[in-house]
């Protein structure tokens, strides 16, 4: 199980910025802090413990970023009569570059280019006035539906990392499509991190 059950979630939450969230927020905040959690062990940990957590925030990224491609984004492109959210063209852009990012091995310059990039995409979602909240309240009608959708999603297939020079340049070349700096990612083996 990655996300939370929504049958078990509370119906609404008063966070300390005294914004009242309801179920949807929390399913997807609460996955943006279990993964948070998952690349902080990776990065600061070692041996097998660090490569498992690494494991599971890959399997789970790809998860969560499956869930608002295919369930958040068309659902509330279709309540807006057809009209993609005006966030959703660089959220989709951030989410190939965290794909991107998932393709090279685990180092300390990968984690510092995935920290990068969600330490700027989450806020989009999750500030006051965000996706998160102008998706919920686009939804409110089918939101036990979409909830259903979100707990159900399969797991997505994760291929192995590729330790090759030409996939790390790809990599950086969708960073820099994204709007990051390319040179977040350092070639591996010539600079000391
Ligand atoms: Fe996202
Ligand atoms: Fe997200």
């Amino acid at each position: 199980m990655y996300l939370r059950n929504p049958v078990a979630v509370t119906k609404s939450v008063m966070h300390s910025d005294q914004t009242l969230h309801g179920r949807f927020y929390q399913l997807m905040a609460g996955d943006h802090a279990r993964l948070d959690n998952l690349l902080a062990e990776a990065t600061d940990g070692a041996g097998v413990a660090a490569t498992e957590s690494y494991r599971r925030f890959r399997e789970g990224l790809l998860r969560h970023i499956s869930i608002e491609e295919k369930i958040l984004l068309p659902a509330a492109q279709r309540r807006r009569g057809g009209t993609p959210l005006p966030l959703a063209e660089k959220l989709r852009l951030d989410h190939g570059a965290l794909a991107a990012l998932m393709m090279l091995p685990p180092s300390a310059s990968t984690f510092r280019a995935v920290r990068a990039v969600l330490d700027a995409h989450n806020p989009l979602e999750e500030s006051p006035g965000g996706v998160y909240e102008e998706c919920e309240s686009l939804i409110e009608s089918e939101l036990d539906e979409v909830l259903l959708q979100c707990e159900s999603a399969p797991r997505v297939p994760v291929s192995p990392w590729v330790d090759s020079s030409k996939v790390f340049v790809a990599v950086k070349r969708v960073l820099l499509r994204a709007g990051y700096d390319e040179a977040l990612l350092i070639s591996p083996g010539t600079v000391p991190e």
